[in-house]
């Protein structure tokens, strides 16, 4: 079956890292007809906005996206086109999984976590203003309804995947009402589980959790701030945000990216590390039911990673990207 996904390349290194994924897509046999629209820092320069309306019409008829990263400017200006994409089409699961691959900074070998995270409401609601002069509040919006669903979403990906336990990561001891809100949700949605283990932990002995002891996590249920810390610090453990993928998924919409940015600081040398945004395709592909062509660039990458060695600069090899990408082809063609 042929599948026609939006495909929005993104600022930075997103151009590099978007071109090596469709070579891998390519090489897994799967069928997509892209339909590219770009959003970001760039497209504001010629059409003043950062989201032209044309994005969201296009990932709303194709129901599935792949998208590189957009920079986001610090301070006033635009507003976030990840979280305006998030909040306009309601992808309110942001699934992220933390997976070493071989030989790669094995700290942990064999870590395994899947954090879903909350992905509309919380601090990123966007509910700032300045009360008076040098005072500025941020309003942390939490609501059942997101609780529920979110909660609902971990319980049903762990019984999907044959996970053993889902953990929701709170800070209620201090927040009493807004996590408290989290937590009291999370205990009801449990119970209609059974076979998955609920457990509670507190954000910050979580974040020790991670360094001292990361293979006793498993599924991770946590609010949009401190899914979006942990993701990274999870990053940090399993080589790096070369690597890690994420899916943002919604009812009726769903928007695969890498969980890292536009990484000014390497944009356009060619020497990007395209994993993350592979292994975010991989998850698409398995969203499009095209199990094969995914498992076929999973095995590949084991490959790569492990008996070749294969290692772009943030990882402390030498390959370019397109060197890393021609060894992945080559071992797709075969996997
Ligand atoms: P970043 O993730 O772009 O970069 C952090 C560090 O990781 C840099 O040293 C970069 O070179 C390295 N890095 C990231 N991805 C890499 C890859 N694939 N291969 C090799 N090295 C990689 O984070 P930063 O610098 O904080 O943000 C830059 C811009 O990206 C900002 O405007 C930010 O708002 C935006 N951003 C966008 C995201 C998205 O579109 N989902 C997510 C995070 C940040």
């Amino acid at each position: 079956m042929s599948h026609t996904i939006t495909l929005i390349p993104g600022d930075g290194i997103g151009p590099e890292v978007a071109d090596a994924t469709k070579r891998a897509l390519q090489a897994s046999g799967a069928r997509i007809t892209w339909e590219v629209h770009n959003a970001g820092a760039e497209v504001a320069e010629q059409r003043g906005t950062t989201l032209p309306p044309e994005v969201l019409e296009s990932i709303r008829r194709n129901k599935v996206a792949l998208k590189g990263p957009i920079g986001t400017p610090i301070g006033k200006g635009f507003k976030s086109v990840n979280v305006t994409l998030r909040q306009e089409l309601d992808l309110y699961s942001n699934v992220r999984p933390i997976r070493s691959l071989p030989g790669v900074e094995p700290r942990f070998e064999g870590t395994d976590i899947v954090i879903v995270r909350e992905n509309t409401e919380d601090l990123y609601a966007g509910l700032e203003l300045m009360i008076m002069p040098g005072v500025a509040q941020s309003i942390k919006l939490i609501t059942e309804k997101c609780c529920r669903r979110i909660c609902e979403y971990a319980f049903q990906y762990a019984e999907r995947m044959n996970r053993k336990r889902v953990t929701v990561v709170h800070k209620a001891n201090i927040m009493k009402l807004s996590d408290g809100l989290l937590l009291e949700t999370f205990r009801q949605v449990a119970q209609g589980h059974p076979r998955i283990e609920p457990a509670e932990v507190i954000v910050d002995a979580c974040a020790m959790q991670f360094v001292r002891n990361a293979n006793k996590l498993d599924v991770i249920v946590t609010e949009n701030l401190y899914g979006d810390i942990l993701s990274d610090l999870g990053a940090g453990l399993v080589g790096g945000l070369g690597i890690v993928p994420g899916a943002n998924i919604g009812s009726d919409a769903a928007v695969f990216e890498a969980v890292h940015g536009s990484a000014p600081d390497i944009a356009g040398k060619g020497i990007a590390n395209p994993t993350a945004l592979i292994q975010s395709a991989v998850m698409m592909l398995h969203h499009l039911k095209e199990h094969e062509a995914g498992a076929k660039i999973e095995r590949a990458l084991q490959h790569v990673y492990g008996e070749q060695a294969a290692r772009t600069t943030d990882l402390g090899g030498t390959l370019t990207t397109k060197q890393f990408t021609d060894a992945l082809c080559n071992a797709i063609a075969v996997a």
